[in-house]
């Protein structure tokens, strides 16, 4: 079919329907023909998200504890062949200290992010997600990189309730591209491992990763349909000049909407996060991707002196701003479209799958 001849009104009608996308269809939905047709998906998308979860949006804050990392991710600016950054890596105190700061202001949901940092061991990663389990009334995410299953299943038995691994793309090829180290079936196999192990998961994929086209797109949306993770949180490849990708485009804003508004016709009731990466490319970014199917949003709630050295891409929001004025930022963006600003435990049950 070529893409002057494809009807996108017929073509919205069908992706509502959730048929199968054709590779030439694929193309078209990432090009420049589809660009006139966009807002109508966004709408659609919109549309779903408010019959199927809500006008609640989620807020979920993230401590980055570390930025150590042993891995050598091409496009990430805190690989450990990034000689040029500082390095820092809080401790069981400092992170329970931030915790209790973001818990006094409302929020019941927490994000532990961290490069995968080995110089903590699996009682020490334990023993925080004991401390906020006991003392503090939060539900707890681990976003921090591969380990093995059995370390999966301490973290579990500790209290830990959710677990976000993107990914980044479901090409076994792409993928070992960019991560050298690194197998895209133990990727996988993690993956599969946390959904045994009774976690909620979070995965998702990076957008405009030098070589991807519309349909390796389709075929990850393909792949997260068939994972179902009950998160899926994606961004736009950002190149970082101390990476090897430093010189590469940045993948395009609107091929990350019109993936996001996929998602959230072919995931329905999942938790799609309007994510900082949508928000440093575009002024109002997350507002965007908010009324395009999202319903999650994950403010910075580390403390302030660390985060210009956690830039795995460059430029991100809100490296000044302290904890309090993101969360009135927050707060104020999502009730200025007329959603509910939600800081609760954000455990929904599944409505349709
Ligand atoms: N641009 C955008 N996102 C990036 N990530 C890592 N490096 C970059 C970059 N240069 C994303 C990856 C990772 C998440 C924590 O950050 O998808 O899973
Ligand atoms: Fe940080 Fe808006 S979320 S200032």
């Amino acid at each position: 079919m070529q893409a002057a001849t494809i009807d996108n009104t017929g073509l919205i009608a069908a992706l509502v329907n959730r048929e199968r996308i054709s590779d030439d269809l694929a193309r078209h939905l990432f090009s420049p023909a589809f660009d006139d047709a966009r807002p109508e998906l966004y709408a659609a998308a919109d549309r779903v998200r408010r019959e199927t979860v809500g006008d609640h949006v989620y807020i979920r804050g993230i401590i980055e504890f570390s930025n150590y990392c042993r891995c050598q991710c091409d496009y990430c600016g805190i690989s450990c062949h990034n000689p040029e950054i500082s390095r820092y890596r809080m401790t069981h105190d400092e992170v329970l200290e931030t915790a209790s700061h973001a818990h006094a202001l409302g929020y019941r949901s927490l994000v532990l992010q961290s490069g995968e940092d080995r110089a903590y061991r699996v009682e020490d990663i334990c023993h925080i997600i004991e401390s906020i389990k006991s003392r503090l009334d939060m539900a707890v995410t681990l976003s921090i990189g591969e380990w093995s299953r059995e370390e999966y299943a301490a973290f579990r038995a500790a209290g830990a309730d959710r677990y976000l691994l993107r990914i980044e793309t479901s090409s076994q090829t792409l993928y070992e591209r960019f991560h050298r180290d690194s197998k895209w079936h133990e990727r996988h196999q993690a993956l599969m491992d946390l959904k045994e192990l009774g976690y909620q998961v979070g995965s998702g994929i990076l957008i405009g990763l030098p070589g991807q086209d519309g349909p390796g797109l389709i075929r990850d949306l393909e792949y997260l349909e068939r994972l179902r993770p009950e998160m899926v949180g994606i961004g736009p490849f950002i190149p970082h000049p101390q990476t090897p990708l430093g010189n590469q485009p940045a993948g395009l804003f609107e091929n990350c909407l019109t993936f996001l508004a996929l998602l959230r016709l072919y995931l329905p009731d999942a938790f799609l996060p309007a994510t900082t990466a949508m928000g440093t490319v575009d002024p109002i970014g997350r507002q965007k991707a908010l009324k395009a199917g999202a319903n999650v949003i994950m403010p910075n709630v580390s403390p302030v002196m660390n985060r210009p050295s956690y830039q795995i891409y460059p430029n991100k929001i809100c490296q000044d701003d302290d904890v309090g004025k993101c969360q009135k930022c927050v707060q104020s963006l999502i009730s200025a479209l007329g959603r509910i600003p939600d800081f609760g435990h954000g455990h929904i049950r599944r409505s349709i799958y």
